[in-house]
């Protein structure tokens, strides 16, 4: 989808329509959340401990949104999340960087891997694989990233020590939906934290993970309630909720 636009909106349309045809009086959110065929469809893509992935299985749960992890695939077949996942009775897979020659051939496997479950939403969650255009193109607009720095600041890797070197006071961290540019992409939520005397990369990574561990279930029950709306590449929150955790 383009820039502008309300996102994830999908089941909510034919949750619609499904009430119709039933003539049922309970609310659409709500017959959603029962209704297996109403549920948005998420995949999740790890690399290794997955805790984000987690943080959302266990709040997608506890608050019944209209929506169901329906895959986790990692890159890693040793991605601790994965165990997680299978605990909890999701599907996974395993695509291993590795035995591709080729980003573009790798890229092209796991788009496969994902599509067949269909998915109205791709989450990256800690996947450590730059995913190149043709993969972004294909899930643009249901593409979910976070990123552990306030960005535009520090994209790329070791984000807290670079904060650190560069005497920030505060860091946090970013939900954003992918585009072709690393860890570029219209922002959802932020988090915000402060950096104290004595921190070290360590202290500020779990500081700040604590923080993702919100925003990122935030965002996505945000995505599969269709409260997003874009406009001009600004994502805001359609009932007005903050988009910041301080
Ligand atoms: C998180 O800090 C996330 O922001 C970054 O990688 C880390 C993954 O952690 N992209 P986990 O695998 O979700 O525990």
């Amino acid at each position: 989808m383009g820039m502008t636009g309300r996102l994830g909106t999908g089941a909510i349309v034919s949750g619609a329509v499904r009430m119709a045809t039933h003539g049922a009086p309970t609310a659409p959110t709500l017959r959603a959340a029962m209704d297996p065929q109403l549920q948005k469809r998420i995949v999740i893509l790890i690399s290794g401990r997955g805790s984000n992935m987690e943080a959302v299985v266990q709040r997608r749960a506890e608050q019944r949104w209209p929506a169901q992890v329906v895959g986790v695939v990692s890159n890693r077949a040793d991605a601790r999340g994965l165990g997680f996942a299978a605990a909890s009775g999701i599907t996974t897979a395993v695509v291993e960087h590795k035995a591709y020659a080729t980003r573009d051939a790798f890229d092209a496997e796991l788009a496969r891997v994902v599509d067949a479950w269909a998915p109205d939403l791709v989450l990256l969650a800690g996947f450590m694989r730059v995913l190149g255009a043709a993969f972004v193109q294909r899930f643009e607009g249901r593409l979910l990233n976070i990123h552990p720095s306030l960005l535009p600041a520090f994209p790329g890797l070791h984000t807290h020590r670079r904060a650190l070197q560069a005497g920030c006071k505060a860091v946090g961290a970013t939900v954003h939906l992918v585009s072709a540019e690393l860890d570029h992409g219209p922002i959802i939520m932020q988090s915000v934290v402060p950096v104290r005397p004595g921190d070290d990369e360590q202290s500020l990574a779990a500081r700040v993970l604590a923080t993702e561990h919100v925003i990122y279930p935030q965002s996505v029950r945000w995505f599969v309630e269709g409260k997003l709306r874009i406009e001009a590449g600004v994502v805001h929150q359609t009932e007005g909720a903050s988009q910041v955790l301080i």
